[in-house]
């Protein structure tokens, strides 16, 4: 079950409406007002075109609960939780910067990580394909939330590529240093943290929808410490290309680093 404040992101909820496909059963109806209220937004049954209710309502994106699936739309955009790009993370095998930061090779494969930022969790399925490991995954935003806790499911189903990976991580919806505080001291093998970039670096579809209701705040001292007592081996955090991590660092500080493509991933280790 998806617990959680109001709002998340930089939107609010007074801009969101919830509302299900047109003749809707009971039991989606039903979801569709558990989402509002979570989310602080508002539900209205569904009597005409999303558009129509939009505009009655003066709300600017809509939540909608599918019989197929959930989705947000707001303008041109359609937000949902889709394999994305993995099978081509996946071509890239065990060379992957993700995976070299995360699980360099010689090592034990890690049997537990913590994705503290797990966003529509292209990152934690890949890397629980990958690696074989459970991903204990944190989202903060309950609208991001709420697609997850439809769409993991959803993907784990169907035998596809990505089925077990999917299968494999656990939403934990709120803030993660909640669920880091939860944590025994080095209860998973590594923490990892990709926070919202401050200038963001790709406008992938849906990219300004995820962004309205993502959560924006940088990882700040308090995170990091959780996710260094948590982590057995390493916390990882993904950085723009080149960017300097934060200072202050726990442990060792930042010892070691991954290069990708346009980002890199700034590595605490033991
Ligand atoms: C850049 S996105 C992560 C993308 C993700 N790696 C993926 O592959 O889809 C960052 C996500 O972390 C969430 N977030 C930010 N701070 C958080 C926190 N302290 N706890 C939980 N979630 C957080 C945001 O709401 C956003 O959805």
């Amino acid at each position: 079950m998806v617990t959680g404040g109001a709002g998340g992101g930089e939107r609010g909820a007074a801009e969101l409406l919830v509302t299900t496909a047109p003749d809707a059963p009971a039991a989606l109806v039903a979801r569709a007002r558990v989402i509002a209220k979570r989310c602080g937004a508002l539900f209205s049954p569904r009597r005409a075109s999303v558009t129509r209710l939009l505009r009655d309502t003066g709300r600017v994106h809509a939540y909608i609960v599918g019989r197929e699936r959930d989705e947000l739309r707001g303008g041109d955009e359609i937000l949902w939780v889709h394999p994305g790009l993995f099978y081509l993370k996946r071509e890239a095998g065990a060379t992957h910067p993700l995976l070299r930061a995360l699980a360099p090779e010689g090592e034990p494969p890690p049997r537990a990580i913590v994705d503290a930022t797990l966003g529509l969790a292209g990152d934690a399925i890949h890397v629980a394909s990958a690696l074989g490991a459970r991903v204990i995954g944190c989202e903060a935003s309950p609208v991001l939330a709420s697609l997850l806790e439809e769409g993991l499911p959803r993907l784990a189903k169907g035998g596809r590529g990505w089925s077990e990976g999917a299968a494999r991580v656990e939403l934990r919806a709120g803030d993660a240093l909640a669920t880091l505080s939860g944590l025994e001291e080095g209860a998973v093998d590594a923490v990892y943290l990709d926070p919202m970039f401050e200038a963001p670096l790709a406008a992938q579809a849906g990219f300004d929808l995820l962004r309205a209701y993502a959560v924006h705040a940088p990882v700040d001292a308090a995170l990091l410490a959780e996710a260094w007592r948590v982590a057995a081996r390493r916390v990882v955090l993904k950085l723009p290309g080149m960017a300097a991590p934060p200072e202050g660092a726990p442990g060792p500080g930042w010892t070691r680093r991954v290069r990708g493509q346009a980002v890199d991933y700034a590595i605490l280790e033991r």
